[in-house]
């Protein structure tokens, strides 16, 4: 299949590369959270909250099966999908995975103004993403292409992924 699946972790820009990505390659943005929030008429910070984890990587997982059933789309993949096997086999079958990464520095800096992640919402969040990202990182290299976007423009990140492509995905 020709999906683009981006991965990584949060704050490293997929929701918003995916979009002009998408718009380039005229294939339909898919964003895996907004489909866990429609299932559950509820908003990620509140699922955490009031049905928490464990409940919230079941709904991910179905949301991750009917994205990867598509075509000709750009997958936006929640920062911690991916450490889940089963999801990442289902997305790797239904396209080419690239990983956005970026310094914790970078991460602290991009999502420190928006209170919606629940997993960052504690009194260290620059610890808590040294430990994710420790524990993440392994995951993350599976992918088929990594890109550094510390100091790259959205712009600049999505024309390196279109250079990275396999005419497959492309089509
Ligand atoms: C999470 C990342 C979030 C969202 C949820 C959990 C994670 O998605 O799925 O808050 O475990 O890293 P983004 O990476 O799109 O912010």
């Amino acid at each position: 299949m020709n999906n683009i699946i981006l991965v990584g972790f949060m704050g490293t820009g997929k929701s918003v590369v995916g979009k002009l990505l998408a718009k380039k390659l005229n294939k339909d943005f898919v964003e895996l959270d907004d489909m866990v929030e429609a299932k559950e008429k509820m908003s990620i910070k509140d699922i955490f909250e009031k049905k928490l984890e464990p409940y919230f990587r079941q709904v991910e997982k179905e949301a991750v099966k009917e994205a990867a059933n598509r075509e000709n789309v750009v997958i936006s993949a929640g920062g911690g999908s991916v450490v889940d096997e089963e999801n990442f086999n289902n997305l790797k079958n239904s396209g080419v995975i690239i990983c956005l990464k970026a310094s914790p520095d970078t991460i602290l800096k991009r999502t420190k103004s928006l209170k919606i992640r629940p997993l960052l919402n504690v009194p260290d969040p620059k610890k808590q993403i040294e430990d994710l990202l420790k524990k993440r990182d392994p995951y993350y290299n599976k992918a088929d292409f990594s890109i550094e976007t510390d100091s790259l423009s959205v712009d600049d990140i999505v024309s390196k992924i279109i250079s990275v492509l396999p005419k497959s995905a492309l089509l």
